[in-house]
């Protein structure tokens, strides 16, 4: 029986997308990519691959796993295999310079970055900025690394500090930093190249505490602020009808690089201008905000694959038919 197989590193995460499978009796089967074995001279399974690797799967003790996954994906889709979320996709989860570069050719942009390797350049990269600055990790996921400052002497004295965490690839990124008007980032959903809604994250959290802690959802969201905190549950809003340009541009991004479930995260400064600094192929949901708004995205995740693995298993029974004439 052709299946749909879920690439992934943290059990966690897949917790509700297994729920919806039941609901909808799907057939599934994990991947769970990290030590391992893996005989890359055979030939896959048939059937649909949803790849949920993350950037910070290094945080869980999965160092390797985006490596193994990145073999794993290439040697699937060398036999012809249905993957959502390949290879390119990948690339782009575990790279924000890869990420700023690919929008930008979609007329998205990105706020102003410059990378750094080595502490002392990281000084130097921020000296290059005027105002206020954040650091952040190339390869993220969970707010690695995301500090505001507002002078150069504090970043110094954090780079030399034993404080300071490098980019486990080494890369630290020096971005403006984008002042919002009201403390709120918005994440764009979309499940099968389509939009499926947006959600307005509260931003009002200390950036001394931990992003993901404090949100309890992982790598689903990070917002980070500069004042006091607000109560979790009023933190996250969905905002189903939300409508504009950047929708399209979005959609085009996503269809062209192998995407086809992404939360992708913008900011709105005090013009009204929108920069995006964040995208997502390993998403997860807020279970209280979806069920306020009555949407939910592992279920439209689950059907979207249901879907697309009766597809799969049509096309292949054609083929057979073909064959045997
Ligand atoms: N350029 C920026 N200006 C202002 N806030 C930012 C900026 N970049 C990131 N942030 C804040 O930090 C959070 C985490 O940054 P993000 O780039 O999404 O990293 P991660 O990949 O770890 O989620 C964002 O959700 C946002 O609240
Ligand atoms: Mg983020």
């Amino acid at each position: 029986m052709l299946k749909i197989y879920v690439i992934h590193e943290n059990d966690a995460w897949v917790e509700p997308l297994r729920s919806a499978f039941g609901e909808l009796e799907l057939p599934y089967e994990e991947w769970f990519l990290d030590e391992g074995v893996y005989d890359v001279s055979s030939a896959p399974p048939e059937g649909v691959f949803y790849n949920r690797m993350s950037a910070s799967s290094h945080t869980r003790g999965h160092r390797y796993a985006p490596e193994v996954t990145a073999g794993v994906l290439a040697w699937l889709e060398s036999h012809g295999r249905r993957v959502i979320n390949n290879g390119r996709a990948l690339q782009l989860e575990l790279s924000k310079i890869d990420q700023y570069a690919t929008l930008s050719r979609y007329g998205i942009r990105t706020p102003r970055t410059i990378a750094a390797v080595g502490r002392e350049h990281i000084v130097e990269a921020a000296k290059r900025f005027k105002g206020s600055f954040i650091t952040k990790h190339n390869r993220a996921g969970k707010g690695l690394g995301v500090r505001l400052f507002h002078e150069i002497d504090a970043l110094q004295a954090y780079v030399r500090s034993d404080a300071f965490e490098d980019s486990v690839d080494g890369i630290t990124l020096v971005q403006e930093y984008i002042r919002a008007p009201e403390p709120f980032i918005t994440r764009v959903e979309f499940v099968g190249g389509e939009f499926l809604y947006a959600v307005r994250v509260d931003t009002s959290l200390g950036f001394e505490l931990c992003p993901a802690d404090v949100c309890q959802v992982g790598d689903a969201f990070c917002p980070v602020g500069e004042t006091a905190p607000v109560s979790p549950s009023a933190r996250f809003r969905i905002v189903p009808d939300f409508d504009h340009a950047i929708i399209s541009r979005y959609r085009h991004f996503i269809a062209e690089n192998g995407i086809g479930i992404a939360g992708i995260e913008f900011i709105r400064d005090a013009a009204g201008e929108i920069y995006t600094y964040d995208v997502n192929t390993n998403t997860n949901y807020n279970p209280e905000a979806e069920a306020e708004a009555g949407i939910y995205g592992m279920r439209a995740i689950a059907s979207y694959l249901g879907e697309t693995l009766r597809r799969v298993a049509g096309a292949a029974r054609r083929e057979m038919l073909v064959g045997s004439t």
